[in-house]
């Protein structure tokens, strides 16, 4: 079963051939929305909308741990993350897919693990490669089926939000390393590594980041929704590639 979580943009899959919906409770609350059960393409998915159905839950509030913990009840063995992000490099501009393959986490103050009981020894798990290479790959290959050209590899920034960033914020983001950045990647990468779910994301640039490209002086909102519905829809072709394939 594969689990999409669809994030700004991708509140539903139009071309997901829907079967039930369910509400799920968790040890950790409630998740962001009932999952949807369906199929894309003949292929068995679970669908989530991080934000909620009616995009009401900012970043910094969705229930990271009752979203993955759910998911996992469902039986997902792979996790697709569609995420909107802003560019930071100059190639990187409104539009452009990104698959990363790093992660720099700035957030603050989220429930980031599910080991956090004092009875029990401590877990340390591994996150030199915070994606599933497996999951990348899948996603890749799906891509250049559907004709979609798409970014291989870079590095995501997660900060906290709701707030957009300020370009000195984006500057230093860049002097660390970062080339895409957004909101809700961590701890949604972290936990699913902790519960042992292959997981992997697709990146829209929605916008460029504050004080690059036609945001040097601000961000301009109404673009981006002009931006992510065009987008998403080049997404919506890889996702069903991906069961395909
Ligand atoms: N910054 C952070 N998150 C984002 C952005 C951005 O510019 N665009 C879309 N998500």
């Amino acid at each position: 079963m594969l689990a999409i979580i669809g994030g700004s943009g991708l509140t539903q899959l139009a071309n997901l051939n829907v079967i039930r919906r369910e509400v799920m409770r968790t040890p950790y609350g409630e998740p962001s929305g009932a999952l949807t059960f369906g199929q894309l393409c003949g292929h068995p998915v679970v669908f989530l909308a991080r934000h909620g159905y009616g995009h009401t839950i900012p970043p910094h509030r969705v229930n990271y741990q009752a979203n993955l913990w759910a998911l996992r009840e469902a039986k997902a063995d792979a996790i697709i993350s569609v995420a909107s992000v802003g560019g930071i490099r100059g190639d990187l501009g409104p539009g452009v897919l990104v698959v990363p393959d790093q992660i720099i986490d700035y957030t603050w103050g989220r429930k980031s693990t599910f080991h956090e009981s004092s009875e029990q020894p401590v877990v340390h798990i591994d996150f030199t490669r915070p994606y599933d290479e497996v999951v990348r790959q899948r996603i890749l290959a799906a891509a250049v089926a559907a004709g979609q050209p798409v970014v291989d590899g870079g590095v995501y920034a997660a900060t906290q939000g709701p707030r957009l960033e300020t370009a000195a914020e984006i500057n230093r983001l860049e002097r660390d390393g970062a080339d895409v950045v957004g909101m809700t990647g961590m701890p949604e990468a972290a936990l699913a590594r902790e519960l042992g779910i292959p997981y992997a994301a697709i990146n829209v640039v929605a916008n460029f980041a504050a004080g690059r490209g036609n945001s040097a002086a601000q961000i301009c909102f109404g673009s981006i929704d002009v931006v992510l519905r065009e987008a998403m829809g080049r997404v919506r072709e890889v996702l069903e590639h991906i069961c395909e394939g």
